[in-house]
């Protein structure tokens, strides 16, 4: 008996886990898993931004330091808080909301937080460990080529087609819409394009286009409402 106290006491001196018992680890927020993130979640005018999952191997002397909680949907376990006096800390090596693949060439990327904290209390320091952590990456962001009437326009992602083509000097209006447009308010309706290719790179229709436009094709968009994501040709419409 005293030797099973004494191991256990042990045990926890050197554990990688906090001194939390297993049923405290359950009753803690899990991690929460990213979502697909195919479009990216910020932008700004240079980078898209993406959240991605990387692989990463680490080797760890022990204590490690490192409080872990089951990861939910994502299974297995993932690192909930980074003690300081760990090796995880003070190496850096460990973030927080990392997920365990493999502690010492074992598989526990589905394996219950008892069966993990088991494996690192068995194995020798230091430790390697294979996790999958969450990222952000920043890509460059790709300027859309506008083809307006057979001329190419490179245009900042996200802005206005009409601002893009009155800047760059093209003529968006005939006749006296020259002198009298709107301005881009969207009330006097000179300003429709024929969308050629691309219409899925431009932002939806918006009140003002479908009430305008009820009686117009359906490839034709207003280049005062419209926002361009990605390449797409136009033309001019045929003036009546
Ligand atoms: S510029 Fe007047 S509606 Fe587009």
């Amino acid at each position: 008996m005293l030797f099973t106290v004494f191991s256990l006491a042990s045990a926890l001196a050197w554990s990688p886990v906090s001194p939390l018992t297993p049923g405290a680890c359950r009753a803690a927020p899990r991690c929460q898993p990213l979502r697909a993130a195919e479009e990216p979640f910020r932008s700004d005018e240079l980078f898209d931004y993406f959240r991605r999952k990387k692989e990463v191997s680490v080797s760890l002397e022990k204590p490690l330091g490192a409080v872990l909680k089951e990861a939910g949907a994502a299974g297995g376990v993932c690192v909930e808080e980074l003690l300081e006096e760990g090796s995880a800390s003070t190496t850096g090596a460990l973030k927080k909301n990392d997920r365990l693949l493999r502690v010492a060439d074992a598989d526990v990327s589905s394996s219950s937080l008892d069966d993990v904290m088991a494996i690192l209390v068995d194995a020798s320091s230091p430790v390697e460990i294979d996790l999958e952590r969450n990222v952000i990456v920043k890509v460059v962001r790709k300027a859309p080529v506008l083809t307006y009437d057979g001329q190419t326009l490179e245009m900042q992602k996200g802005s206005i087609m009409r601002t893009a083509v009155v800047k760059n000097g093209l003529e968006l209006y005939s006749g006296m819409a020259k002198l009298t447009n709107c301005g881009g308010t969207g009330s006097c309706s000179t300003c429709w394009v024929d969308v050629k290719e691309g219409a899925e790179n431009l932002s939806p229709r918006t009140a003002v286009e479908e009430k305008k436009g009820a009686k117009r094709p359906p490839t034709y968009r207003m280049a005062c409402q419209v926002l361009v994501n990605g390449d797409v040709t136009v033309e001019t419409p045929p003036k009546k």
